[in-house]
């Protein structure tokens, strides 16, 4: 099946630091990617990646998710982002699962950032679990999203050595610049449907 989203408007889901958004932005901007954020929405007010995205003139919303059931976030959430015709939904350091309600509305159409290189260290803290495990390299994965907790199929991988002087920070860093690298060009290839789904494979197309 092939992927082919209708247009290159794109949301951004963000829970906490935003830098990955960040990242996404800039490459829009500097035109190193061809999209057009039409929302950054987040769940925690105090998030610094929902204020950094309001004071660099983005359209934002908050949607509080504390006292809110799942089903019921998720389908607001779902009415923003249809209002805003959104082709992709990109979660960026979005802290929450999301409920078929969510998945169903944009299927292949939700893409995941996560610091590891799946399928090895899903979860949380990974970066932690990596270095604890003695593992030689980790890296980041992005993926689409499905009801398998960090298990949809992978669009885009980069590699990261893990060295033996590494501190849980070195690590992180290191991972984190490659995020930011491929989260934009894995946005790229989706947009311009490039990508075939085979099973739980991601073809890439010229
Ligand atoms: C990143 O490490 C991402 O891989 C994970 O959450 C973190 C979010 O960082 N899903 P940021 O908010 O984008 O800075």
């Amino acid at each position: 099946m092939r992927i082919e989203p209708a247009s290159r408007k794109i949301a951004i889901l963000v829970s906490g630091r935003g830098s990955n958004f960040a990242a996404i932005a800039d490459h829009t901007e500097s035109g190193k990617l061809d999209a057009e954020i039409v929302l950054v929405l987040g769940n925690r007010e105090s998030a610094p990646g929902l204020r950094n995205a309001r004071r660099r003139g983005f359209e934002t919303l908050f949607l509080s998710s504390k006292d809110t059931g799942r089903r019921e976030f998720d389908t607001r959430a779902v009415a923003a982002l249809r209002e805003k015709d959104v082709a992709i939904v990109c979660l960026a350091g979005f802290m929450r699962i999301l409920s078929p309600v969510f998945l169903s509305a944009f299927p292949y159409r939700i893409l995941n950032i996560h610091p590891s290189l799946l399928p090895a260290f899903p979860g949380l803290d990974v970066q932690r679990q990596a270095l604890e495990h003695g593992a030689k390299f980790s890296g980041c994965t992005v993926h689409f999203v499905d009801e398998r907790l960090d298990g949809g199929p992978i669009i885009r991988q980069a590699v990261v050595p893990i060295l033996d002087g590494d501190s849980h920070e070195d690590l992180s860093g290191r991972i984190l610049t490659q995020e930011h690298q491929i989260y934009s060009e894995a946005i790229d290839l989706v947009l311009s449907g490039r990508c075939e789904l085979d099973g739980r494979r991601v073809l890439i197309h010229d």
